[in-house]
This record gives structure tokens, C-alpha cells and sequence, in this order.
């Protein structure tokens, strides 16, 4: 997708030239899921994948969106139509940083937006969050608002909470804003503090795997959202801000005061799970990054069996990868069907990949999409 390709489609579409184009990348988490929204830690990595965005400022306040991937030609939108909650489809995420800019009481005004995108979509790779901060950024630069690449992914997060409709945590928005090519990005949620750690798989003779399952169960939103609000009960019951603020060495008395089994389970996978980031920090650190194997499984386990966000779909693919001799597997992103994780050696690494297609062909679904992540970039001008 080159940007004279994405100056050409604008041209086609809105006339004359856009002022810039600018790329905002989908992620993977590494591990530190369903963190985010409890104060906790998160280990992201950016794709190579990017939402992509040509603009020009427009003399009035009107928004006029365009999507390479949708039908159905430009969506014009009057600023008394940026309303949370009406606009539909994939022009809600670009209008509701426009909001969440206006909002904020930034003095944006219209633009005329072509939008490309190869991160793909529904399979837990933060398509969504891509075009909300590449428009973001955009914006910044063009209205010279001077704000810093934290500032800009929680505003996209804003966008996605207040105008979207989706509770998420900030995971998504400040990976594709903030993380760096051949880093993984270990973020404090509740300071915001990050610090970007060198992996360097290939030295290692590894390779990471993602492995899109092509499933995406309905039941997504709502079951977030639930869990999210039971991670936050059990916090206030436990008399906790967050459910961060649990110690793992305080975990069985907590679990012990705590009246069900459902919220036990919710905190069990949240403490332990932020153990594992830090866990996984420290393998990084070293330069060990075999030892992310281990890792990866026990919190694909913990996912499965505690927080009961995992499916049938992706708990095959982890089955299928351990046998084949990956060194370790899980589900990564909400849940409900989108991408697992793979960490491969890359002598092992189509031998995993062919049992994994193999089993899907057996099983009668859809062949998964698997490619290899490699750490990319966050969200840049283009040109
Ligand atoms: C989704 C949300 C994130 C995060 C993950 C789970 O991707 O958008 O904020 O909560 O799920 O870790």
C-alpha cells in the first residue's frame, strides 16, 4: 500500500491532493490480557500492518470519510451528527476521535479522509484502534495541537469508550501510538510509564507466529463487559482500587474472602497474569526470550479456565501448536475467537503451522491466516 497509491484513491474520491498521509499500526499482545482495565501491566507489540490515512483540512467543520474496505462511497457527517452511539459502522471509529478532539476542547475542523487498511479485521489484532489513532495523529499534525503519542492513544481510547460504545482498557490505542519497531512495549496502565524492550527473536533463532483462528463469536461485547465489571466488584469488595493492587503472595486470602466462585476466578487470572508480564519482562531482559514459551501457555490456561474468554477454536490452535513443538502458545487480544500467538523455533516454525492447518481442515473450519509478527513501528506520517 504505497502512499502514492493512498494519494491516487484520494484524489479519486474527494478531488485535488491531500495535505499528508499517515500509518497507524494494529498490535499483539505478547502477554497482559485483560490487564488493562485493572490498573495492571500489558507486553504489546505493533505489527507491520497499518491503517493508513491521506487528508486535507477542510475550510468548514464537516467530516467526509472514506474506506477502501467498505461499500457504499463517502460518509459526510455535520458536527451535530458526531452524537455517541448513532454513526455507523467503520466511520464511527475516524468520527469519534473527532469527537473525543472537540471534546477534549481542541478546535479541529473538517477534513476529507481517504482510509486503507491491512490489518485484519475481527481477529483480535486492534483493526478498530488502528484507524482511530492514524486519524488521530493526522490531526495533530495538521491542526499542530502538539500532542504526544500517550496523549493521542488515550484520546483514541476515548473515542472508542465514549463514542463507540466499547468499555476497553487503553491497551489497544497506546500500543499503536506509542510502540517501537523491534520492541515490545512494557506499559504500566495505571502511570502510564513504558518502557520499550529489544526482542530480538530471530537472534534466538525464534519466531512468533500469529494465528488467525477466522472466528469471531457474537457473544464478544457483552461477555467484555461483564468481565470487566466483575474484575471491578471483586476489587471493591477486596476494599482495592484496582485488582493491580493485589500481590500474588496475598492472593488465597483475598480468594478466601471473596462470596463466588466467578469472581475468585477473575481475580485469580488477573494477579497471576500480571506476574507472568513481569515474568516475561525479566526473559526479555536476560535475552532469553525461549523462556516466553512457558509463559505464553500458562496464561493461555489461565484465560480458558479462570477468565472463561477463550473458545474452541483457539484453545485448538494452542493444543495443535504444543504437540507440533511450539514453545509455547495462547489466545491473544479479548477473546472469543480472533488470533492466537505461536513462539516458534524457525527450523519448527511450518511444521506448526501445517498441523494447525491441517487440524482446522479436519475439524471442517475455515483455513486460519498465519503469518509471522515482527515488531513494528508506531503510528508515523507517511508523507
Ligand atoms: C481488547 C481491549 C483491550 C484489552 C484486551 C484484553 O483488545 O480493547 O483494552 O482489554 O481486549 O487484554
Amino acid at each position: 500500500m504505497s502512499t502514492d497509491r493512498l494519494t491516487e484513491a484520494f484524489t479519486a474520491v474527494h478531488r485535488g491532493r491531500p495535505e499528508g498521509v499517515w500509518a497507524a499500526p494494529g498490535r499483539v499482545n505478547l502477554i497482559g490480557e485483560h490487564t488493562d482495565y485493572n490498573d495492571g501491566f500489558v507486553l504489546p507489540i505493533a505489527l507491520p500492518h497499518t491503517a493508513r490515512a491521506a487528508v486535507r483540512r477542510r475550510e468548514d467543520d464537516v467530516l467526509r470519510l472514506h474506506s477502501a474496505q467498505a461499500e457504499g462511497g463517502v460518509v459526510e457527517l455535520t458536527p451535530d451528527q458526531l452524537v455517541p452511539g448513532t454513526v455507523e459502522s467503520w466511520a464511527k471509529y475516524p468520527a469519534g476521535v473527532v469527537w473525543a478532539l472537540r471534546e477534549a476542547g481542541h478546535a479541529v475542523g473538517g477534513a476529507d479522509i481517504h482510509l486503507d487498511s491491512d490489518v485484519p479485521t475481527g481477529a483480535g489484532l486492534s483493526s478498530s484502534a488502528a484507524l482511530e489513532c492514524v486519524v488521530a495523529t493526522a490531526f495533530n499534525d495538521l491542526w499542530d495541537l502538539g500532542l504526544g503519542p500517550v496523549e493521542l492513544g488515550l484520546l483514541a481510547q476515548r473515542a472508542e469508550n465514549g463514542f463507540v460504545g466499547v468499555p476497553c482498557g487503553a491497551m489497544d490505542q497506546l500500543a499503536s501510538t506509542c510502540c517501537e519497531a523491534e520492541r515490545a512495549m512494557f506499559l504500566d496502565t495505571r502511570s502510564l510509564s513504558a518502557r520499550q524492550l529489544p526482542v530480538d527473536l530471530a537472534a534466538a533463532g525464534l519466531r512468533l507466529l500469529v494465528i488467525d483462528t477466522r472466528v469471531k463469536h457474537d457473544l464478544a461485547d457483552g461477555a467484555y463487559a461483564e468481565r470487566r465489571s466483575g474484575c471491578e466488584k471483586a476489587a471493591a469488595l477486596l476494599g482495592l482500587t484496582a485488582l493491580r493492587d493485589l500481590a500474588p503472595d496475598g492472593l488465597d486470602a483475598a480468594l478466601a474472602t471473596l462470596p463466588d466462585d466467578g469472581l475468585r476466578s477473575l481475580t485469580r487470572h488477573v494477579v497471576t497474569e500480571n506476574a507472568r508480564v513481569e515474568a516475561a519482562v525479566e526473559a526479555l531482559v536476560k535475552g532469553d526470550p525461549a523462556a516466553l514459551g512457558p509463559i505464553l501457555t500458562a496464561g493461555h490456561a489461565s484465560l480458558r479456565d479462570d477468565f472463561l474468554v477463550s473458545c474452541a477454536e483457539t484453545d485448538l490452535v494452542v493444543e495443535v501448536a504444543l504437540a507440533a513443538g511450539a514453545l509455547g502458545a495462547r489466545m491473544t487480544g479479548g477473546g472469543f475467537g480472533g488470533s492466537v500467538i505461536a513462539l516458534v523455533t524457525e527450523d519448527g516454525a511450518d511444521g506448526v503451522a501445517d498441523a494447525v492447518t491441517a487440524a482446522f481442515a479436519e475439524a471442517g473450519l475455515t483455513a486460519p491466516r498465519i503469518f509471522t509478527a515482527l515488531a513494528a513501528q508506531g503510528a508515523h506520517r507517511l508523507s
